[in-house]
């Protein structure tokens, strides 16, 4: 996979030389190109913003620096034999980032970041690629952040651990939280690795009984344990087809109870465990 990102803080995306991402790079599974956006300024000041049309505080970015930049960063990635570029623009107001993007992103052979700072990048921007390449305007969360670099660090490391042979095991991502079609998405529950007891506190007896049954149901009630405490919307929108007649009780005891359509919503608030 190709990235290219365009940026006026090339040093912000150093990280993308470390871990799991830098170790993609250096085996070539990924291709990054960071590129400093002021590279295609003409003045003396090197000006990416201007004031807004229509009045109000803050900057807006031109559209004359991110139009040369993008079609130079075009230009070279085809002569390169990249293909099928996407847009991703990093914005608070864009679409959420799921897991379900992340997949989506990760099937696409070259994508091109343009995290903006102050208040976002001209609308004729987008408008102008929105003619030549899909457009991901995407959000990684309901805050805001001073610019959308930190975004495309967040983006491409989901991304990137799902491209094939990233991640050691193949089976690693299958059971994230959020995986597209796991376990109704439910959060993963806690883990756990040697000693068995560490200051007092002992690991759950069932995870060394052997009993693979047993181990599996009690991930699945932690699991729905914690995603009722910290994520209860995941349980109303889960098709209740999805329960067995354990998960019923697992959720009964948690305060959950079916209405008559079949979707589970919580009786009351803080029931006993
Ligand atoms: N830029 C500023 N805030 C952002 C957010 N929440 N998501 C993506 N890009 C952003």
């Amino acid at each position: 996979m190709r990235l290219d990102v365009v940026t006026i803080f090339p040093e912000y995306l150093e990280p993308l030389n470390v871990s799991l991402v830098g170790k993609a790079r250096a085996r070539g599974q990924l291709d990054v190109h960071v590129h400093d956006l002021r590279q295609w300024t003409y003045d003396r000041h090197n000006t990416v913003d201007d004031t807004p049309y229509g009045g109000g505080p803050g900057m807006v970015m031109k559209t004359e620096p991110w139009g040369e930049a993008l079609d130079q960063t075009l230009a070279d990635g085809y002569d390169a034999g990249a293909q099928g570029p996407v847009l991703v623009v990093p914005t608070p107001s864009g679409r959420p980032f799921t897991q379900e993007l992340a997949v989506e992103l990760s099937e696409r052979p070259w994508l091109i970041f343009t995290p903006a700072r102050y208040e976002g990048i001209d609308r004729r921007v987008m408008d102008e690629y929105a003619t030549r390449m899909p457009v991901y305007e995407v959000s990684i969360g309901d805050y805001v952040l001073a610019g959308g670099e930190a975004a495309v660090l967040v983006i491409t490391e989901a991304v990137a651990r799902l491209l094939p042979g990233v991640l050691g095991n193949a089976e690693s991502h299958r059971d994230d939280s959020f995986a597209p079609g796991a376990m109704a998405n439910l959060l993963e529950g806690p883990v756990y690795t040697k000693p068995p007891v560490w200051r007092g506190h002992a690991i759950p007896e069932v995870l060394v009984s052997g009993h693979h049954g047993k181990i599996a149901r009690w991930r699945r009630d932690e699991a729905f344990r914690r995603t009722a405490a910290n994520r209860p919307d995941l349980i109303e929108r889960c098709d209740p087809a999805a329960f067995d007649k354990k998960d019923r009780e697992t959720l009964s005891i948690l305060g959950w109870a079916p209405e008559p359509g079949g979707r589970f919503w919580r009786r009351v608030e803080g029931v006993e465990e």
